[in-house]
């Protein structure tokens, strides 16, 4: 098992397999979108799987494929598939915006996909396209089906914003009565500096969006969260699914992650708020082995930063590049 430098066992790699997306969401992206890179300058599938047989070695058991979103990247199949048959890697999750997916999660359930996070703003079609500046609403909703009827575990990701989607909570919740579906409600994460603050009346912290759930449904009740959980759960009586909430902004994360991230270039972070500790593509093009690798990982998880890390850096919310490029 790999253990870093302040005890935290690390078991999960994110792997953002490109920056691109084909929604421009208005809190990740301009409207414009932003200069993709060339595609030279990312990792290729045969250096995704070779860095994953790495870790897999190494004692990372969970991957999650981000991006950007996954599936705009051409032949990404074939890599799921490549990467199922590491050895030690138990768990593949995506996290996937659901409009290129619905045809695809057959071939997911295949794979044996253990769960998909879907990200869904809203179920109102004209607030999905407001927020996402795409009319795709159905085809988004088409995934969600597609998953359900394939019995792959679903988390759906919903980021409020005050002003945007806030009428989205309540029938969000609702959704959970009838299908078994994880809802997670996130905190906005201001980047660049933008973005509401905490102690602004309309943000929507972890403590508003439940007071307004139990405001509802005042049966509302805490289930156990599994453990390096990002959402604290309940369960409503009688509902299939669950609500969770992810104070992606109140709260900090740094004492039980259990998590590296790797960014579509290749860089290797040990935190989010890191810039990148080294490439690992240049590593690999210039020629070094499995075990000179291994071993500026290890170097690299003995230098980790320490619990509240995140809270400190927070307070200057130096995380300057958008989800797209860090992969979440
Ligand atoms: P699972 O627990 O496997 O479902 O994954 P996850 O919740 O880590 O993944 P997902 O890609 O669905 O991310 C959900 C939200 O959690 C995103 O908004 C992430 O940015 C946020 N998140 C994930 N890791 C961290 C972290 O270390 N710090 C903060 N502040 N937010 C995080
Ligand atoms: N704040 C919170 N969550 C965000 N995501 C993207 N940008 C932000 C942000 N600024 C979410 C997406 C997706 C997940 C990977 O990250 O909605 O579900
Ligand atoms: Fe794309 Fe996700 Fe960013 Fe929206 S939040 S533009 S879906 S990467």
């Amino acid at each position: 098992m790999l253990i870093d430098n302040h005890g935290r066992p690390i078991n999960y790699l994110r792997l953002a397999v490109t920056d691109r997306c084909n929604l421009r969401c208005f809190y990740c992206m301009p409207e414009e979108g932003i200069q993709y890179l060339p595609k030279p300058h990312l990792l290729s599938y045969e250096e995704m799987i070779r860095l994953c047989t790495i870790l897999a070695e190494m004692g990372i058991n969970k991957v999650r494929i981000t991006g950007g979103e996954p599936f705009v990247r051409r032949d990404i199949i074939p890599f799921l598939w490549k990467l199922s048959e590491i050895e030690g890697i138990q768990k593949i999750n995506i996290t996937t915006n659901g409009v290129l997916t619905a045809p695809l999660v057959p071939e997911l359930k295949k794979i044996g996909i253990s769960s998909v996070n879907l990200s869904l703003d809203s179920l109102d079609r004209q607030r999905f396209f407001e927020i996402t500046r795409r009319d795709e609403f159905p085809k988004v909703w088409a995934t969600l089906e597609a998953l359900l009827e394939h019995d792959i575990p679903v988390k759906i990701n919903t980021v409020v914003m005050a002003g945007k989607n806030d009428e989205d909570i309540l029938s969000m919740v609702e959704l959970a009565r009838n299908q078994n579906v994880s809802l997670r409600f996130i905190e906005e994460m201001p980047f660049n500096g933008e973005g509401l603050r905490p102690e602004q009346m309309e943000f929507w912290s972890y403590k508003r969006i439940i007071d307004l759930i139990r405001s509802v449904h005042p049966e509302l009740y805490k289930v156990q969260d599994e453990p390096n959980s990002t959402s604290y759960n309940y369960h409503i009586p009688n509902f299939k699914g669950t609500v969770g909430v992810i104070a992606a902004f109140s709260r900090t994360f740094c004492g039980t992650c259990n998590r590296i991230r790797v960014t579509p270039t290749g860089s290797f972070r040990t935190c989010l708020y890191d810039d990148g500790v080294f490439n690992v593509r240049d590593f690999m093009r210039q020629k070094l082995s499995d075990e000179e690798i291994k071993n500026l990982i290890y170097e690299a998880l003995q230098n980790r930063a320490k619990d509240g890390f995140e809270a400190e850096n927070r307070r200057t919310s130096v995380v300057s590049e958008s989800m797209t490029t860090i992969g979440g």
